[in-house]
């Protein structure tokens, strides 16, 4: 089944290192014949959720054109794959809020976490920091996770990939996050019907 799986970035830096896992992990995507975009919330640049009723009562109608636009892509996904950064200890506030805006557009739909750090620990403590906020849009995160770290060993300085040990791990991550994509349309489909 082709599925429609964007790569979330949270990173906005100039010198970000975790471009280099989310171009890679886009065009492994695309190459597997599904269709990716990447998010880069350094492009579409988002502001602080302001917003008063909470977004998850706003209909997907919202006040800010860059909003709406994230809103599109997140609709339209089957799935989302985040790669964030460690930032002490945690996923960076530019994550945070990019999520925080929407609510609807996530329900129900599958979702993967790529990790970063220049640390050993590949993002671990990020990505289980994001674990509760996916339960709270009622998304499946599946168990597995890539954990680029440290990151410059991965990749070199020009962002291409120097472990190939890497390409094999998000294969098996992405084979994981279709299954349970394909799982959540079905039961998005089910529940639709129902209402
Ligand atoms: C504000 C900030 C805090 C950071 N905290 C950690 C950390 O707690 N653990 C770690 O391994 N790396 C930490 N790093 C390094 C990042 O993991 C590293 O920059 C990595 O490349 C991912 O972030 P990037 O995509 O923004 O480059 C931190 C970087 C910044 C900018």
């Amino acid at each position: 089944m082709k599925l429609n799986i964007p790569v979330i970035l949270g990173s906005v830096r100039d010198s970000r290192k975790s471009i280099f896992p989310a171009r890679l992990i886009n065009k492994i995507l695309l190459d597997s014949g599904h269709e990716s975009v990447l998010v880069d919330f350094k492009e579409l640049t988002l502001p602080f959720m302001f917003c008063d009723p909470p977004p998850a009562s706003l209909n997907k109608k919202y006040p800010d054109a860059n909003v709406q636009k994230w809103s599109t892509i997140a609709e339209a996904a089957d799935a989302f794959v985040i790669v964030t950064p460690e930032y002490n200890h945690g996923y960076p506030a530019v994550l945070k809020n990019a999520l925080d805006w929407l609510y609807k557009e996530f329900e129900y739909k599958a979702v993967g976490f790529a990790g970063v750090s220049s640390g050993i620990t590949g993002g671990a403590r990020a990505m289980e920091q994001l674990r509760p906020l996916m339960a709270n849009f009622s998304m499946f995160a599946i168990r597995e996770t890539v954990m680029f770290g440290p990151v410059q060993k991965a990749f070199n300085a020009e962002g291409l990939l120097i472990d190939e040990s890497y390409n094999k791990k998000i294969g098996g991550f992405i084979a994981s996050l279709v299954f349970a994509a394909e799982g959540m349309k079905k039961l998005r489909e089910g529940r639709k019907e129902r209402q």
